[in-house]
């Protein structure tokens, strides 16, 4: 009996794969073979990077410095986002907290809203998963990131949430570079002032159910929030710091955030790191009333250092511009995988994250209880035969790439092609 209570992206592997080691690209794995690690939002710069071992190297020799304490390195961190991800941003941003996760940041982020409006209720969008701690856990409005807690949460499949929740339609269904919806944002988002109403705050991600950036939708739920007196939170915890080919997918559009919550790449993978980043005009009202809830490593040194580390990578080695480029790769790609395999319904995706959904039971019908390995695991396990971890979205019809930003256009044609590879199961038993 394995010791560990283990999780997985994957349901149904019964030999799971052991990592021993990585480098670049690649995991290295304990029976010596070496995969693609080609779902990974946490490994902005893949394995062992050189610049990371080395800032992680000189960090272990700082002292232990928490949050309650000031420390010149998380200092330097702020003043480094500030100067690099957020460089044109100048007019509107105003100060960074670092955390921990992902998770804990939107549970910040959304608790201040809560303090500073003095409202309880909440509000996302379809599809949203916004991490799995405190009230950020109550944004997650899908049933199978709830896993087991949605099993015994009684007949509602969701666990109770810690506030009420309003959940906004969704851009949904688009294929890439196609409309959603079929109609403009301001037509399905009609009545979103009303819904938003009582709310603290709305968080917005770009990435989760598959669904991506979309400038007018971005828009027109900044102006919906900002009648309804609701702040607008980004939750840049996978596009941010650079997977969307740009700092952050909010750049795209005209409107600007209240708080953007990074995560995952903000450490380069070599340190666990979050952020919350507020506007000036939350920093001012802020002024004369601290905002004091105080974690032990929160803001740690050897992640402040990874976090300074990381984005002086991203701009010195153009990381954006390869992004980008990869982005085209990509979508040439995926949109011949999407027609060559009547199994795929739609792909999606944006810089360096895509989704590829199957036909089949879509989100609406997960369940728990079952121990039937939904056929997009059993998609990713056949790419594992050529050589690929691919991750799925917990659904039961949904794949995602998200390789480390560094990837190579070579390295990247072989992750595609063991997606090719993988999707033969699924058109078999789409018939
Ligand atoms: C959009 C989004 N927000 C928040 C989180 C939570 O981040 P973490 O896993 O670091 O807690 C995730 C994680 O997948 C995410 O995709």
């Amino acid at each position: 009996m394995s010791r560990l209570l283990r999780t997985g992206l994957n349901a149904g592997d019964s030999a799971p794969m052991a990592v021993i080691g990585g480098e670049g690209v690649y995991f290295h794995l304990a029976d010596g073979r070496k995969l693609i690690d080609g779902s990974n939002t946490g490994g902005g710069l893949g394995h062992r990077h050189p610049a990371m071992v080395e800032a992680i190297r000189r960090a272990a020799d700082t002292p232990v410095v928490n949050e309650g304490w000031t420390w010149v390195g998380r200092e330097q961190a702020a003043d480094d986002l500030m100067a690099t991800a957020f460089n044109g941003e100048q007019d509107w941003v105003g100060a960074v907290r670092f955390c921990i996760s992902g998770s804990e940041a939107n549970d910040m982020a959304l608790s201040l809203c809560q303090a500073l409006t003095q409202r309880s209720a909440l509000a996302t969008r379809e599809r949203a998963y916004h991490g799995i701690t405190g009230l950020s856990r109550s944004m997650t409005v899908q049933p199978q990131w709830h896993g087991g807690l949605a099993v015994h949460s009684g007949g509602s499949k969701l666990p109770a949430p810690m506030a009420p929740v309003r959940v906004l339609p969704a851009p949904d269904g688009a294929i890439y570079g196609g409309p959603a919806n079929n109609a403009p944002p301001s037509e399905y988002l009609a009545d979103a002032t009303r819904v938003l109403s009582d709310t603290a705050a709305t968080i917005i991600d770009y990435t989760q159910g598959g669904i991506y950036y979309d400038g007018a939708y971005q828009d027109e739920v900044a102006r919906c929030a900002r009648q309804a007196g609701s702040y607008w939170i980004a939750d840049e915890v996978v596009t941010g710091a650079g997977r969307a080919g740009r700092w952050f997918a909010f750049q795209g559009a005209q409107s600007r955030p209240d708080i953007v919550t990074l995560g995952k790449s903000l450490g380069g993978g070599a340190a666990a790191v979050a952020a919350v980043v507020v506007s000036k005009a939350i920093v001012q009202r802020l002024e004369g009333s601290s905002w004091q809830n105080y974690g032990t490593l929160r803001g740690h040194p050897i992640s402040m250092a990874a976090v300074s580390a990381y984005l002086k990578v991203v701009s010195d080695e153009n990381i954006l511009e390869h992004v980008q480029t990869l982005e085209r790769l990509f979508t040439r790609r995926l949109l011949a995988i999407a027609e060559k395999h009547p199994s795929v319904r739609r792909v999606a995706g944006q810089g360096l994250h895509w989704t590829v959904e199957l036909h089949g039971p879509d989100w609406r019908s997960w369940r728990a209880d079952t121990s039937e390995v939904p056929i997009a695991s059993r998609v990713a396990e056949r790419a594992l035969e050529a050589g690929a971890v691919i991750g799925t979205s917990g659904e039961q019809t949904s794949l995602f790439l998200a390789p480390p930003l560094v990837i190579s256009a070579r390295e990247a044609e072989l992750l595609l092609d063991a997606l090719d590879h993988g999707l033969d199961i699924a058109d078999k038993e789409h018939g």
